[in-house]
């Protein structure tokens, strides 16, 4: 099987909104409750089976915080996918998406393919950004919602799978049926061409 695909992936988004807590949730299935802050930037690693090609998904975390903002324009370079995440129990970090956007319209390619994940959807209580709206507006900028919880795992496996599939998809410039992860993988999703995850709920 050929390793020759390495797709670069940044996750952004407000100090806080789980883009550390979803990562980790992805890359090794589990969730530690504390909170503490990205300094800078972190990175992860894991390869996933798409078409029966592997793809190794370097995933950038970045720090939300507004005061390591000025160092984060040259991680962009290079960019094949954004997971741009806000807090479904803020709706200050759902309004500020629009700051977000126009960093990644300054920085990134224009072929970059964006998802945007409302977190912490385990959160029935606390909910402040109603689904609906959050996919209608993602529909308006002509990307998937997806809404997922890194503390109950919901939903992770399938953002990071639709993020690859449309990255493979754009840069490998091959129409393909489907995609399967491997098959190791318990929770194993199997995608279908063009199949959008915006009524999943949560
Ligand atoms: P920065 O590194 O500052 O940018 O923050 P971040 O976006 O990486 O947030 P992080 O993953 O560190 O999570 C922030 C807080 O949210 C932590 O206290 C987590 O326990 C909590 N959290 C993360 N994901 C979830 C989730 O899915 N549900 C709930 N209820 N809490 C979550």
């Amino acid at each position: 099987m050929d390793e020759r695909y390495v797709f670069k992936i940044l996750m952004l988004g407000d100090a806080g909104v789980g883009k550390t807590c979803l990562l980790q949730r992805f890359v090794e299935n589990r969730f530690t409750g504390n909170y503490k802050c990205t300094v800078g930037v972190d990175s992860k690693i894991r390869t996933v089976e798409i078409s029966g090609h592997k793809v190794k998904l370097q995933i950038w975390d970045t720090a939300g915080e507004e005061r390591y903002r000025s160092m984060m324009s040259s991680y962009y370079r290079h960019v094949q996918g954004i997971i741009l995440v806000f807090d479904t129990t803020r709706r200050r970090s759902y309004q500020n998406v629009d700051y977000w956007l126009k960093e990644i319209d300054k920085h990134a390619a224009t072929n970059v393919r964006i998802l945007l994940v409302g977190n912490k959807c385990d959160a029935f209580q606390g909910r402040q950004v109603c689904q609906q709206s959050a996919a209608i507006y993602a529909e308006s900028l002509g990307v998937t919602y997806v809404e997922a919880s890194a503390v109950t795992g919901a939903n992770v496996e399938r953002l990071f799978a639709n993020l690859a599939v449309s990255i493979f998809d754009t840069h490998v410039e091959r129409n393909r049926p489907g995609t399967v992860f491997p098959a190791e993988d318990k929770n194993a999703v199997t995608l279908k061409q063009g199949t959008g995850i915006r009524d999943f709920c949560c």
